[in-house]
């Protein structure tokens, strides 16, 4: 049997399917394990089902020399060096379209917890401070009716364009590429400059990938662009926003909140943040559902069962040109 290596916890059921095509290790406790350990368990594997806290780059493919593929268990992949990985004849594969919905229900949570002060709110009971209800008690900014600005307008974006129909948000997006105006119509979503959408939007929601092009994607300049009521929410990737600036914004009220799921770092992250009532912190758990993150895991192995059990181009794969190389 194929050996396989499974870098992170998976779920049960993941680890049976694998278990029923391939010779299986897997790091089910979920240790962080030295560089030692990693080498062993990478060792004579052909296929590696990674994390994204996984970074697969020279030294990780070192390990693994005769490794035919690298199933990520995200729809991210920045933590992969795919130029390298295609170097080496080695398939990428990630897990579009099962998170979507998840992901995009969290974008909405975060844009109301951030507006309408939630975590302040649920830390001002919890720590016993709440003496009286009072009229201008923490008061926040209304989402319906609201301007949304999609920064990113791929599966995920047009979700979250879906979701907010219901709260008569106005929706506009910036992307590198125009959506046809027939997706256009049917989300009523309209195409504006970077500019403009930072400018006029109350909600900034971050849903683009992360690479070279789009490190600090936000920065001073962009926030001082942004309206002093309105709030940033980031489910995408730590790095398009550049945190330092953003505490800076937050802490001298230059936008009124932030929603963010994904920092720069991460998982340590500014101290700054914590000291700061206007921002709503979660710990990259934007596709965390239960049944969501069970249909990533499946979704990776999948990919890696057809790639290596079947012997066919996995559903998935991010550098096709490995096929006919
Ligand atoms: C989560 O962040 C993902 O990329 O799937």
């Amino acid at each position: 049997m194929k050996k396989v290596v499974v870098t992170r916890e998976v779920f049960d059921e993941t680890i049976e399917y694998l278990s029923q095509r391939f010779d299986v290790t897997s790091n089910q406790d979920d240790r962080k394990l030295s560089d030692r350990e990693l080498a062993l368990m990478l060792t004579d594997a052909i296929g590696v089902q990674t994390a994204s806290s996984d970074r697969v780059d020279q030294r990780f493919l070192d390990l693994c020399p005769r490794a035919k593929i690298i199933a990520n268990t995200a729809v991210g992949y920045n933590n992969i060096d795919i130029p390298e990985c295609t170097k080496r004849g080695v398939m990428v594969t990630n897990t579009p379209g099962v998170l979507d919905d998840s992901v995009a229900d969290f974008a909405v949570g975060l844009m109301i917890a951030a507006s309408r002060r939630m975590g302040e709110g649920e830390r001002f009971v919890r720590e016993g401070r709440w003496e009286s209800v009072y009229l201008k008690q923490m008061l926040g900014k209304d989402v319906c009716g609201a301007t949304l600005g999609l920064l990113g307008f791929g599966r995920i974006g047009k979700v979250i364009a879906q979701r907010v129909a219901g709260f008569n948000m106005k929706v506009l997006y910036h992307t590198r590429n125009k959506a046809p105006e027939s997706v256009e119509a049917e989300l009523r979503a309209t195409y504006v400059s970077k500019e403009e959408l930072l400018r006029t939007s109350d909600f900034v929601v971050l849903i683009l990938p992360y690479s070279k092009e789009t490190h600090h994607y936000i920065g001073e300049t962009e926030l001082g662009l942004m309206k002093g009521s309105s709030i940033l929410v980031n489910v995408a990737r730590g790095g398009i926003v550049d945190d330092d600036a953003l505490i800076k914004a937050l802490r001298d009220g230059k936008i009124f909140a932030a929603g963010l799921d994904v920092f720069e770092g991460e998982p340590k992250l500014k101290d700054e943040f914590s000291t700061l009532n206007n921002v709503v912190l979660t710990p990259h758990i934007g596709s965390a559902s239960e049944t969501t993150r069970k249909a990533m895991a499946m979704t990776a192995a999948m990919n890696l069962s057809v790639a290596l059990y079947e012997g066919n181009p996995p559903p998935n794969i991010l550098n096709p040109e490995v096929l006919s190389a």
